[in-house]
């Protein structure tokens, strides 16, 4: 018998499940969650996140049943976009700590039986990185190591002008003039963020070499930033063309204000995500241990991010993040919601593939802002009811809100405020710092939105989102590949129903109201169901019995899990 199927039937046995499937790997079922490491917990009281703060909190991954967890960026960097700029993709930036804090977080982290996911940036480095600094200076092999250009010459005024009109994602040109060099160097996001020049081989070799590295050290995979952006279109003479105007935004210099055609999802990202994925297989062959994997950030249609997947004969990137439930608000009903899970659940079954689906990020509001603090519990429940992985942002299992911060000179930055600190319990610091101050303010919230106190409460979002977890691993939760074991429907306008079942002897049904209005629903199914899981707006509690061939009422924002066991 061979080692994976063995694997599986131990699988089968620990739910306990007669039909569970065996054909699930890791992260087909995985619960993912994002730590943003400057907040999730300070070890040395200088008010930022670090390496030992994660490691001392793993347990708590642990605790709330997760798989693994994807760190935002932790290298060398001058943290002008906290990270996101890297100056050494290959070294611990020292705010978070060193080398030895990383292995030491790997050796706790494989304890546990946690995954770790870094987040790997390869369009573009800092401007302070050494191989841009050799870039500007031409040194052999590095001259084109970034995307560089000459620049117009405006015809009327006889002055030099950027190659291209593009507009970068945070605002203003692309293209900033490098006095050193005498020509515009490319950057899709900050001026401090200079794209690599992808089409250029060697810099492809240098980034297989920094997955390379992290592998080495351990790590299960990678989370890909900014995947559409990688590429750019470059004419055979090259020079670069000018981008059609959206027509739906008309100042100059926001990103909006440009169709992008050029600068987005262009046909060679397809193929550097096979690239990549190859090489994950190939180590994988030869060092063994689990699937590696790679989740793409790409905020791209589903026809894109399908592409991803693999053609058939080349397998690509197992998650490309699926963000359609951020979109949602607080006026989304249920059939919006039906709407939403469509979208991606239509693709995910033609192309036999893994859905997942992201709750949040360090780039958009928290739920609690987006759709209202009523309804983090209902997303939690729909995430982790519908099948495949799931992706927490780091405090949305106990319900954080976004912060109002004000610039300070440690940051100024339209994201900060879903950025704030972790929320332990309900002492100095939310027990994230022991330090005078953190680097963003602490909620005002913490005394009632935090780990310590919500472990003590029952409905707490924290205890529905362990609830949700435990249920994840179920056997009815477990036969997700096939398509007779799962549905979902709007079966009011604001009632989502989500079926789960091992089409045996065990049948979940998952009933969200988002609505504020109590919904009456009469003869739902002909069985006897047991309330398993129930949230804050409830009147039921868990063991209580309910016939549904009568009548089920539903409290405004009540959501709750019913099973039927044969
Ligand atoms: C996406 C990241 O999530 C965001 O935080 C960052 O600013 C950009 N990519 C640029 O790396
Ligand atoms: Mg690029």
């Amino acid at each position: 018998m061979s080692a994976r199927l063995l694997l599986g039937l131990l699988a089968a046995l620990v739910v306990g499940g007669a039909a569970a499937s065996t054909d699930i790997d890791w992260w087909e079922n995985a619960a993912l969650y994002q730590i943003y490491p400057r907040s999730f917990q300070d070890s040395d009281g200088d008010g930022v996140g670090d390496l030992k703060g994660i490691t001392q909190r793993l347990s708590y991954l642990k605790e709330i049943g997760i798989t693994a967890t994807w760190l935002s960026p932790i290298f060398k960097s001058p943290m002008s976009d906290f990270g996101y700029d890297i100056s050494d993709f290959k070294e611990i930036d020292e705010i978070f700590g060193t080398m030895a804090d990383f292995d030491a977080m790997m050796v706790e982290a494989k304890a546990l039986g946690l995954k770790i996911i870094l987040d790997f940036v390869p369009n573009h480095s800092s401007d302070e990185c050494e191989w841009f600094q050799k870039s500007v200076n031409r040194e052999d092999g590095y001259d084109d190591f970034y995307v560089w250009h000459d620049g117009k010459l405006n015809a009327e005024t006889g002055e030099r002008e950027p190659p291209s009109n593009w507009v970068s994602v945070f605002g203003g040109s692309q293209w900033t003039w490098h006095e050193t060099r005498q020509q515009y160097f490319l950057h899709q996001f900050q001026v401090k963020q200079p794209d690599l020049n992808f089409s250029n081989p060697m810099v492809r070799e240098h980034m297989l070499d920094v997955l390379g590295f992290w592998l080495d050290r351990g790590v299960d995979g990678f989370r890909i930033d900014a995947v559409p952006h990688i590429y750019e279109h470059r004419n055979a003479d090259g020079s670069y063309r000018d981008e059609p105007l959206s027509g739906w935004n008309s100042d100059p210099n926001s990103y909006d204000y440009l169709d992008h055609i050029y600068t987005k999802d262009q046909p060679e990202t397809v193929e550097l995500m096979y690239e990549w994925r190859d090489y994950l297989l190939k180590y994988q062959q030869e060092h063994g241990g689990p699937t590696r994997v790679l989740l793409a950030e790409a905020y791209s249609p589903v026809e894109t991010l399908a592409a991803y997947f693999g053609n058939g004969t080349r397998l690509g990137t197992q998650l490309p993040m699926n963000f359609q439930l951020m979109y949602l608000s607080g006026y989304s009903t249920a059939r919006e919601v039906v709407g939403s899970i469509d979208y991606w659940m239509e693709t995910m079954w033609t192309q036999h593939q893994t859905a997942n689906w992201v709750v949040g990020n360090h780039d958009t509001q928290r739920v609690a802002n987006r759709m209202g603090a009523h309804k983090v519990d209902l997303l939690n429940v729909i995430v982790n009811a519908l099948p495949g992985a799931s992706v927490t942002y780091y405090g949305e299992e106990i319900g954080m809100s976004n912060v109002e911060t004000e610039c300070t000179e440690i940051s100024c930055d339209d994201r900060d405020g879903e950025r704030t600190p972790m929320q332990w319990a309900p002492v100095s610091n939310a027990g994230f710092s022991t330090g005078p101050s953190t680097w963003l303010p602490v909620s005002p919230d913490f005394e009632r939105y935090n780990v310590q106190t919500e472990r003590g409460v029952a409905r707490s979002s924290l205890q529905v989102f362990k609830g949700l977890q435990q249920l994840k691993q179920s056997s009815a939760f477990l036969s997700f590949k096939k398509k007779n074991g799962f549905s979902y429907e709007a079966i009011t306008e604001q009632v989502l129903q989500i079926v789960r079942t091992n089409n045996l002897n065990e049948e979940y049904r998952i009933l969200v109201n988002m609505g504020n209005g109590i919904e009456i629903i009469d003869g739902l199914a002909d069985k006897v169901f047991e309330y398993i899981l129930v949230t804050a707006y409830s009147l039921h509690r868990p063991g209580e019995m309910i016939d549904l061939s009568r009548r089920l009422l539903l409290m405004p924002y009540e959501a709750i899990v019913l099973r039927w066991l044969a």
